[in-house]
């Protein structure tokens, strides 16, 4: 016997059809409730609201359960490395060893991107922010690349845009880095991995014989696999539905990197390394800093730590937090930053009033202290979980393309003036 659910308005008995997830998690398929009642739900921030069926990640809040197709991010992030899982997530297996070779072929054959590009990045003051250089630079690739505006483009059309995407991100985003600091780009050497290849372009001097430590590279891969989705985020919903308009791959993810920005998403692990430099800055006190962020006057609110889905721990977290205590060991990292992050996440971990409210260090808090480690300059910290979630955001916007979904129209509930007549400016 089919589920369902009843919602009873003005006395009406109204019933819908109950949906059950692969992992048990219900919904209430409510597609037909304005035509049916009349009325419209309201959820702002659809935190109670399903946007779709998905079947790339599944995540449980409360149990701390994060998977990638079925995969745990516990078992990818020790096995895996960034160009597997990205794979996993675009096309829904593991990869054969010849599959990866090919994907990694083809990426390799894609990293060098049109020397105009160079034009648009020297229209950029040094002043910019390296993530609206990324965005505007991905974009851009619709100008080079214009057969992909056509939303209804063959497969082998989608996958040429999906490894051009994959190949052109790190080389937008070490060039966006270097022109904050006002230094000549350097092309990508695809004698490397993924991951050394984008560090070297990030680092390299002019003439300068450059090696990338392998365990910088080896902590980035891990990084960006930990990033690389997180279901129905807001920079992921954006790429949805800016792609459900059948707007090109690269205006909707030029539009997921403007989403993912935001202080409140992904620029989260930034703010965490301003918060500890002006704690330093500060004299390094954290008891104080502590007890201003349980001062609801103080106006200062502790970066990095709880999460709005995630109710006892952010698993990425707890991976992070070993590999962030790897990387400090093998570099021999002495920075007073981390030093005060780490007083900071004593105090978090066993001070009641950050358990009783679930304020527990999360994904941003930890790669901020290990991006710093890494050396990676903190403007570009956002553009590394970019870089990360860039597999996943693809992932989405072929399964929303594929399952042919309708362009995403939410509605509101209209609370302005009643009809009125216009008023002429001389009788105002
Ligand atoms: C993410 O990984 O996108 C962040 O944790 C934010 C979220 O999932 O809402």
């Amino acid at each position: 016997m089919a589920k369902t659910a009843q919602l009873i308005i003005d006395g009406k008995t109204y019933e819908f059809p109950v949906i059950v997830g692969t992992e048990n998690e219900t919904a209430v398929d409510i597609s037909d409730l304005l035509e049916k009642s009349g009325a419209i739900t309201l959820d702002f921030g659809y935190k109670n609201t399903g946007a779709t069926k998905s079947a790339i990640t599944f995540l449980d809040g409360d149990k701390g359960i994060l998977r990638y197709r079925g995969y745990s991010i516990e078992d990818l992030a020790e096995k895996s490395t960034f160009l597997e899982v990205a794979y996993l997530l675009i096309f829904g297996e593991l990869p054969t060893t010849d599959q990866l070779n090919k994907f990694s072929g083809d990426i390799k054959n894609h990293t060098m991107v049109h020397e105009d590009i160079k034009k648009i990045l020297d229209g950029f003051p040094s002043s910019s922010h390296p993530m609206g250089v990324l965005a505007s630079l991905f974009c851009a690739q619709t100008a080079f690349y214009p057969e992909a505006l056509d939303p209804n483009r063959a497969a082998e059309g989608v996958y040429l845009s999906i490894v051009r995407s994959l190949a052109k991100m790190p080389t937008f985003a070490a060039w966006a880095f270097k022109n904050a600091v006002g230094h000549p780009v350097n092309y990508p050497d695809n004698r490397l991995d993924y991951c050394s290849r984008f560090l070297k372009m990030l680092y390299a001097l002019p003439a300068e014989d450059y090696h990338v430590d392998p365990v910088v590279a080896d902590a980035l891969d891990k990084l960006l696999i930990l990033h690389a989705d997180h279901e129905q985020n807001c920079s992921t919903s954006t790429v949805r539905i800016v792609g459900s308009s059948k707007a090109s791959i690269y205006s909707s993810i030029s539009a997921g990197i403007n989403a993912l920005w935001g202080p409140l998403h992904g620029g989260a692990n930034q703010e965490v390394i301003l918060m500890l430099e002006a704690i330093r800055k500060d004299g390094g006190d954290t008891e104080k800093w502590i007890n201003k962020a349980k001062d609801k006057n103080s106006g200062f609110r502790l970066m990095g730590f709880g999460h709005r889905v995630y109710k006892n721990f952010d698993p990425r977290a707890k991976i992070i937090k070993k590999a962030a205590d790897d990387v400090l060991k093998k570099l021999g990292v002495n920075d007073p930053v981390l030093e005060i992050a780490m007083k900071l996440e004593e105090v978090a971990l066993r001070d009641p009033y950050f358990i009783e409210r679930k304020l527990y260090p999360n994904v941003d808090f930890y790669s901020g202290i290990i991006y710093r480690a890494l050396g990676i300059p903190v403007d570009m910290f956002t553009v590394m979980f970019a870089m990360g979630r860039l597999p996943g955001w693809i992932a989405q916007w072929k399964e929303m393309r594929e399952n042919k979904e309708p362009i995403g129209r939410p509605r509101q509930v209209y609370v302005g003036q009643k009809l009125r007549p216009y008023v002429p400016i001389a009788k105002r």
